[in-house]
């Protein structure tokens, strides 16, 4: 997820359902020092354990809703993240709850700016992402216990 995002070249990254961060550990690898990386997690317990495992200046735990994201970056004093990775089991919530989450995070992206997503069901996602972001690539990852699909999407410019 870090490489298909591009994190080497990122300063200003979102990632949301951040767990206990294996996906947060392969970003702040990939990240430049000046970078910085703002891990949404909403469920309290979780978001405590990444701020114990992590001490990393460039690392902020927000334990709040990716809902949030746009107006985190605002008051981090950003246009939008450089881009976002998301491993939130949208499978799982209703409909219009993968809708809000997906446009929240659309509208925290600068434009033109990736959103990498991992999925394990591609046929749900996938009519979402054509109609909120218009293009997709889509790429299996057999390396994952369950294997997965990886989409990258992007803000209209
Ligand atoms: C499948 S886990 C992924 C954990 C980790 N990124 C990984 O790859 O192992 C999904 C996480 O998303 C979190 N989550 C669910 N809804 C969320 C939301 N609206 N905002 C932020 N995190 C959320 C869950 O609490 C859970 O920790």
């Amino acid at each position: 997820m870090a490489a298909l995002l591009g994190a080497d070249r990122l300063t200003a990254v979102a990632e949301t359902g951040a767990g206990t961060g294996p996906v947060t550990r392969a970003l702040l690898d990939a990240m430049p020092a000046e970078g910085r990386l703002w891990s949404f997690e909403i469920d309290p317990a979780l978001a405590a354990g990444l701020r114990e495992r992590f001490d990393d200046p460039r690392l902020t735990v927000v334990a709040e809703s990716a809902s949030e994201a746009p107006r985190i970056a605002r008051e981090a004093g950003l246009d939008g993240f450089d881009g976002i990775v998301s491993a939130i089991p949208y499978t799982l919530l209703p409909r219009q709850t993968t809708l809000e989450l997906l446009d929240a995070q659309r509208r925290a992206l600068q434009p033109a700016a990736p959103l990498v997503l991992i999925q394990y069901r591609p046929e749900y996602i996938v009519p979402f992402l054509r109609r909120m972001f218009g293009r997709f690539e889509r790429h299996f990852y057999p390396w994952n216990v369950p294997p997965g699909f990886l989409f990258r999407v992007r803000r209209a410019r």
